[in-house]
């Protein structure tokens, strides 16, 4: 079975088709970040008018990769949440629409979902059940993961995601957008234990997040200090040292509060290279990750996530669809 997949919950256009028999076929991205850097944070109305500008000519582009036509699909699986509205509902409508006309399934696949089976498209995945740390710029979430559709939240965050942490902690600094992984560069060339950041709700019991207190922190700690070069990099250093560790707490609780030893890491967050480093050191477990260019938004989780939940689907029965800003993956169901 060849799945379609859509992803245009945010600024990135990500088109995949994926095939249960001979695994990831084709895939294509068009990343809006270069329209978005000019105002320092992604423009909504913009982004949903350029996903309507890239969707069906990617598409084309995925089945040319592929040498297949559009009535070689077999069903189309798109992000239906949570994002931004207007740009879900691109994606939704196009999706809807195709598989209308060709008379195929339709499958609404949530974004955090597509991010938490991201890592199962590799050689040699993880085996369920397994602990899982999304992280991204919307959100941080810890999964107790059964099977497909059996998820349990643990935890999550109370106020900003780690992602968003870092990217307002960037911008602070006067760093570009999108702000994550220029922070994490910076931070190479600062020098360990000038600034100690607190871990924030690690010395309590649960394992909620809270973020938004770390990035104050990183403010103050900037406007006190002599602002030169090394004291960026150094406040960098520190803020990400901060946010790892305290990631790293959190993931070694939930494994020993759920006797599992497999964590498996998605999201954007998850390309960051300090935090692998620190997870993949943590002794008696198994650490799973996607591919770096799959941790960021893509297409191949959303097909990826359709494969795995189109088994006994029905033809998409009626015309009517609708997309879900906010949409918690404890709600969702097994295939
Ligand atoms: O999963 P994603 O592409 O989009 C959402 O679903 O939100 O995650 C984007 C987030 C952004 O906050 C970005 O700054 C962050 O992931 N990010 C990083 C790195 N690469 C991306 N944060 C820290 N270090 C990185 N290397
Ligand atoms: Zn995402």
């Amino acid at each position: 079975m060849r799945v379609l997949g859509i992803e245009s919950s945010c600024d990135e256009t990500g088109i995949a088709l994926y095939d249960t028999e001979k695994g990831l076929v084709a895939h294509a991205l068009f990343s809006q970040v270069a329209m978005h850097a000019e105002y320092g944070g992604v423009v909504p109305e913009l982004a949903s008018r350029d996903h309507i500008r890239k969707t069906l000519p990617l598409i084309d582009q995925v089945l040319t990769q592929a040498q297949l036509q559009r009535t070689d699909i077999d069903a189309v699986a798109y992000t239906a949440g949570p994002g931004l509205v207007g740009a879900l509902l691109v994606g939704t409508a196009i999706g809807r629409s195709l598989a209308w006309a060709l008379d195929i399934p339709a499958i609404a696949i949530n974004h955090m979902e597509g991010h938490l089976l991201s890592p199962l498209l590799e050689d040699n995945p993880p085996d369920f059940p397994f602990v899982s740390l999304l992280v991204s710029g919307g959100h941080t979430l810890l999964v107790e993961v059964q099977a497909v559709g059996q998820y349990k939240l643990l935890g999550e965050s109370i106020d900003d995601a780690v992602g968003e942490a870092f990217d307002k902690t960037a911008k602070m600094l006067g760093l570009d957008y999108p702000g994550g992984p220029v922070l994490a560069k910076l931070a190479e060339q600062g020098i360990a234990d000038k600034y100690e950041f607190p871990r924030p709700m690690t010395n309590r019991p649960g394992l909620d997040f809270s973020f938004s207190g770390l990035k104050t922190f990183a403010m103050n700690t900037w406007r006190d200090s002599s602002q030169t070069e090394q004291d960026k990099a150094n406040i960098a250093l520190a803020f990400q040292t901060a946010a790892i560790e305290t990631l790293a707490i959190k993931c070694k609780r939930a494994l020993k509060q759920t006797s599992l030893s497999t964590l498996v890491v998605a999201g954007g967050v998850s390309a960051n290279k300090a935090l692998r480093t620190r997870l993949s050191a943590m002794p008696t477990i198994n650490v799973y990750y996607p591919r770096p260019e799959f941790c960021s938004d893509n297409g191949a989780m959303i097909a990826f996530a359709g494969a795995m939940r189109s088994a006994g689907l029905e033809q998409a029965e009626k015309p009517s669809f609708s997309a879900r800003p906010r949409w918690p993956l404890d709600e969702l169901s097994p295939p």
